[in-house]
């Protein structure tokens, strides 16, 4: 039986479009998912949309719309976002169906019960772009007097009738859970960040909201609608058939990892893990976080007008490339930069040159010179070892950094490879033994076409559609495109299609 593995990405606020940033940490998360189901596991890969609370509420008027049929327009362009790239989850939540709901209000009833609840005032700033409440100390004053959240967001002053959860309460429970799990926060950086905001005293938390009512109703408690990230929150749990025990999903909890942006791993590490502590319901496994991509240089924003969207940028210059870049140009945890030259420069030099050239010179020589067909094995020389050696080495080696989410780390192995087949085929010149020692060049066919049939199945995670062609053009079977199935030889003389080039070359349209 495969060992279940459960993924998720942040469910995305309905208040607006997609863009570049949305699409990062789904196309992550599915890389994630993707390798695990390459690697045998049985995967379940959940994403969706968060619609209620007061800044999704507010977006709906001011589009003038009720907030239901604004969300169900809204969250069928994000749910088109993730089919336009190529996101391969197994089920799409989102927030104002009725599971969730039902959930919810379980989780709710199982906190009170633990004792955790009590009814009180919350009086205090409030940042509606972050649906979060600040204390005093952590914002910043403006010129003007006003003030604003750490994330730039500006404040209100909130005074309401409010369900208090007693977070103060989880306080060591929370700094143990860090401690004998070094890898439950990543990158680093931001788990030290956890724990000192932890160790720097943890006050309860308002988890009812009053003075509006788009929202997830409290039980019992009419006028009182839950927290949005409460609800939020639940949802990864919701996606496992939850409360329900004999649910046939409820195998996949708790996550393996819950993909999250670094503007949201206070809720994800602090508040999640203790609204499960209070229920009684286990933990998730890992929080990984990623960085920002800022745009040439500055923060996407929409006052700017140099906010990405993701589907644009796949037209110009294809899905998988896009897809490699996010992966390829930062570590995950990092910022980094997103510009068109940047790109072009990833797609051009990794995509059409290193690897595009590799496949297409070894598959058209196999074409022209070996009718069509896999050349069988040959004795191995030196030159050839080094190279499979190298190319047998790579599952573990990607999958160690697929496991930390270094997936920049994880292609540069791959890329390792790629660049010592490049030589290979330089110092082998197949094109001259065609001339000298036509079974030798065979031979030499053979490596360069074993080589890449590793590196195509070890990349097709990253890009899917683009090694699904490479590894039909190798003549590898779709039931032996995962890790498990390289250790078998593929046959000798295995027929072979018309090779044709799989990375174009991108060419700026002329002014
Ligand atoms: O926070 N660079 O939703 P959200 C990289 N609904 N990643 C970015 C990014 C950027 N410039 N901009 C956004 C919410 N992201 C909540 C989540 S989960 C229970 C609830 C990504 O629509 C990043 O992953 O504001 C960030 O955490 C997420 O989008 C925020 O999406
Ligand atoms: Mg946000």
């Amino acid at each position: 039986m495969k060992t279940p593995y459960y993924v998720t990405t942040p469910i995305y606020y309905v208040n607006g479009a997609p863009h570049i940033g949305h699409a990062y940490t789904s196309v992550a998360a599915d890389v994630m998912a993707r390798f695990k189901r390459l690697d045998g596991y049985d995967v379940f890969f959940l994403t969706g949309t968060d619609e209620h609370g007061q800044k999704v509420e507010k977006a709906a008027r001011d589009a003038g719309l009720d907030p239901q049929a604004f969300t169900d327009q809204v969250s069928a362009d994000f749910k088109a976002m993730a089919d336009a790239m190529d996101i391969s989850y197994d089920d799409y939540i989102r927030t104002t169906e009725p599971r969730h709901k039902l959930s919810t209000a379980e989780l709710w009833r199982r906190i009170d019960k633990a004792g955790d609840l009590y009814l009180g005032h919350y009086e205090g700033w409030y940042a509606v772009r972050d649906e979060a409440f600040y204390d005093e100390s952590e914002l910043t004053k403006k010129p003007d007097g006003s003030f604003v959240a750490p994330s730039g967001a500006p404040v209100e002053w909130v005074r309401e009738p409010s369900y208090f959860f007693r977070l103060s309460a989880f306080q060591d429970r929370l700094l143990q859970l860090y401690e004998k799990n070094p890898d439950f926060i990543a990158p680093t950086s931001r788990r030290n960040e956890v724990i000192s905001f932890v160790k720097g005293g943890l006050m309860d938390l308002s988890i009812s909201r009053t003075t509006f009512n788009w929202g997830i109703p409290v039980p019992d408690a009419p006028g009182h609608v839950m927290y949005v990230w409460l609800d939020a929150l639940t949802n990864y749990v919701t996606g496992c058939g939850f409360p329900d025990p004999n649910a046939p999903r409820w195998k996949y909890w708790p996550a393996d990892v819950h993909f999250v942006g670094k503007d949201i791993i206070r809720f994800h590490a602090v508040y999640w893990p203790a609204f499960l502590m209070s229920a009684g319901l286990p933990l998730p496994r890992r929080i990984t976080s990623n960085g920002w991509w800022v745009v040439d240089g500055e923060k996407m924003s929409k006052s700017l007008g140099n906010v990405i969207e993701p589907r644009k940028l796949v037209e110009t210059f294809g899905l998988d490339q896009i897809r490699y870049f996010l992966m390829r140009e930062k570590p995950f945890g990092a910022d980094g930069s997103i510009s068109h030259q940047a790109i072009i420069s990833r797609m051009n030099v990794e995509l059409a040159n290193d690897l595009g050239n590799l496949a297409q010179r070894s598959l058209s020589m196999i074409a022209r010179n070996c009718g069509g067909a896999l050349p069988p094995t040959g004795p191995r020389t030196e030159d050839d070892t080094a190279l499979l050696d190298g190319a047998t080495a790579l599952p573990d080696l990607v999958r160690v950094n697929m496991e930390r989410q270094t997936f920049h780390d994880a292609l540069e192995e791959v890329w390792r490879v790629v660049r010592a087949a490049n030589g290979y085929i330089d110092r082998q010149a197949p094109w001259a033994l065609n001339k000298t020692d036509k079974v030798r060049m065979g031979h030499v066919l053979r490596v360069l076409a074993d080589t890449v049939r590793v590196v195509a199945t070890l990349l097709q995670p990253v890009m899917p559609g683009s090694m699904a062609k490479m590894l039909d053009q190798l003549g590898v079977p779709a039931d032996a495109r995962t890790i498990a199935a390289l250790a078998t030889p593929l046959s000798d003389g295995t027929p072979l299609p018309a090779p044709q080039g799989v990375f174009p070359r991108y060419v700026e349209p002329a002014a």
